[in-house]
């Protein structure tokens, strides 16, 4: 990837259909913005996991550019969709509350493989859910951007797969254990990051910080986003990482049990934040 695959500058901006945009979408797309935009933090981070790696450190690299252009393009369709959004402003507050730990020198994963797998599930979740988005808006560009969106963080999957396989033949990770650091990367979806992104792209600069409101009026609109490919998709990629088969009874009570958990979840949150 050493060239970007697509521009924002040069998405049909002008084409923004303003009576398709979805409202209860729009806070999303500003909490996604910030998040991608901060990936360079995580840049820093990775380079320090992968010290001796400047084959993975050049990939992290470009990696983190493409993130960063994500953020641009959801930032400025909702700059542009709601002109009172303040993109700067909103990753200002956003840097100033929330910083990733860059500063470590071995991976919170526990390994390098540990890593990667853990990078595979953040481009998974990615990867499906601006498919979902995609699927979800009739707003020709927004559209388009989570269209890009979507195959740029496919290829990244496809990218930290070839890596993590390149360190599993030294560290040979178990199988256990790579379902573990899936699932434990997996569960920290609600964790503070995308909370508190929803709330520094959305709430009142003088509102208090409430990592558990604010985490579940992101989740409660983003998982109504959702239709069963989305997850079938995205579990065949969980299933790869941990290099389980798809397409057997596990991958297929899988998938049910994470559509059960999806809407249950989504359920309770509507309930809560009726
Ligand atoms: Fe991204
Ligand atoms: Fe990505």
């Amino acid at each position: 990837m050493a060239q970007l695959h697509w521009n924002y500058e040069d998405l049909p901006w002008d084409r923004i259909d303003h009576g398709k945009v979805d409202h209860d979408l729009l806070p999303l797309i500003k909490a996604a913005a910030l998040v991608e935009f901060n990936a360079d933090d995580y840049t820093a981070y990775l380079c320090n996991v992968f010290h001796d790696d400047p084959e993975f450190q050049e990939v992290a690299r470009e990696w983190a550019v493409e993130e960063v252009q994500h953020g641009r393009a959801l930032g400025k369709w909702a700059s542009l969709v709601d002109p009172e959004f303040d993109f700067d402003r909103a990753v200002a507050r956003f840097r100033a509350g929330y910083r990733v730990p860059i500063d470590l020198n071995a991976s919170v994963r526990g390994s390098r493989s540990g890593e990667l797998i853990a990078r595979c599930m953040v481009e998974t979740g990615t990867s499906s859910y601006y498919a979902a988005i995609g699927d979800s808006t009739d707003e020709p560009v927004l559209k388009e951007i989570c269209r890009q969106i979507a195959a740029d963080e496919l290829r990244h999957y496809k990218i930290f797969y070839i890596h993590a396989k390149r360190y599993l033949d030294k560290e040979r990770l178990s199988k256990a254990r790579r379902v573990w650091v899936a699932l434990s990367r997996i569960g920290e979806t609600e964790d503070d990051e995308l909370a508190y992104a929803y709330y520094a792209a959305n709430a009142p600069e003088d509102a208090p910080y409430e990592r558990k409101a604010y985490s579940a009026a992101y989740m409660r609109r983003a998982y109504g986003c959702y239709r069963p490919k989305h997850l079938d998709r995205g579990i065949a990629m969980i299933f790869k990482a941990c290099g389980l088969k798809p397409h057997t009874v596990t991958f297929n009570l899988a998938t049910r049990a994470a559509w059960w958990y999806l809407e249950n979840r989504s359920r309770r949150l509507a309930r809560a934040g009726a």
